[in-house]
């Protein structure tokens, strides 16, 4: 594992929050695209059965040949998994709903809560020069999600501006808590995003300040608006970047993309 002459692999980061409708997908699709956008070069693991993040990137139904099942249980080449998008340096691992049943599989494998941190520290990894690894998981506290953060380094957990947006919170909190104590000691949270905030609604500020109140540092300042542009994107098959640029909900995400990166940079020197 340890080779000195290896090259740094990427920064590995878990979208995750097992409620779903939270802007998991939107985040992982549109966050990937603004580092992009930003000089990185950023794979997607869509590691949800439902594969929204392939279907919002464009890849068709028979374009899922190989996916991430393949990637998780089968000793598959990595250049047969790992696809290009509309979006040159945005590379994805598709989904389909194949991988529900990983999920069932997975239990009486040895290496269950590992499979995916092995496939993405195979040296052939090393080739693709991806900066970032953003994992889309699923809407739940499963395996495929174990498997998110054991593989991970960072935890990044979108958060609903709505009533009731802290109350699953706790339980992620728990679940990362064993994940640091059995598999990945050193496991991060890479920060909390309040996603879909709408500024004239009095319950958006209210949770925003709720959130601040209680977790303090961990709330990134970028917070990402309601915007039709944003939901809209996904239909023509590209991250709101490409969609409608100057957007507000594209431009917000290149701000939590700098955002990020300057976090990253700060704790790199
Ligand atoms: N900033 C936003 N503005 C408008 N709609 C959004 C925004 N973020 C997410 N949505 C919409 O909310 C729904 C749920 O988002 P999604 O990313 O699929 O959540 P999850 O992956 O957590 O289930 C989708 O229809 C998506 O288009
Ligand atoms: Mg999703």
């Amino acid at each position: 594992m340890s080779d000195p002459t290896r090259p740094p692999g990427p920064r590995i980061i878990a979208v995750a929050n097992q409620k779903g409708g939270v802007g998991k997908t939107t985040t992982a699709i549109n966050l990937s695209a603004a580092l992009v956008a930003e000089g990185q070069r950023v794979l997607i693991i869509d590691l949800d059965p439902q594969g929204n993040a392939s279907t919002g990137l464009g890849v068709e139904a028979e374009e899922r040949e190989y996916t991430t099942y393949e990637l998780l249980l089968e000793d598959i080449a990595l250049s047969s998994v790992i696809q290009g998008t509309e979006t040159e340096g945005l590379f994805i691992v598709p989904a389909t709903v194949d991988l529900s049943s990983a999920d069932i599989e997975l239990m009486s494998n040895e290496k269950r809560s590992f499979l995916l941190h092995d496939a993405l520290r195979q040296y052939a990894m090393d080739e693709f020069k991806f900066d970032y690894v953003l994992i889309d998981c699923p809407p739940s506290l499963n395996l495929l999600t174990v498997n998110a953060m054991v593989a991970a380094h960072s935890v990044l957990v979108p958060l609903q501006s709505e009533f009731f947006a802290l109350e699953g919170l706790s339980q992620l909190m728990l679940t990362i808590r064993e994940v640091r104590q059995t598999a990945n000691a050193s496991l991060r949270i890479e920060g909390i995003v309040l996603t879909m905030y709408d500024q004239r609604n009095r319950l958006s500020q209210q949770v925003e300040q709720d959130a601040r109140d209680n977790l303090g540092e961990l709330v990134f300042q970028t917070v990402i608006p309601r915007n039709v542009r944003v939901s809209e994107a996904p239909s023509y098959a590209l991250p709101v970047l490409d969609y409608d640029p100057n957007s507000k909900g594209a431009q917000a995400y290149l701000a939590l993309a700098r955002e990020m990166l300057q976090n990253h940079a700060k704790m790199a020197a």
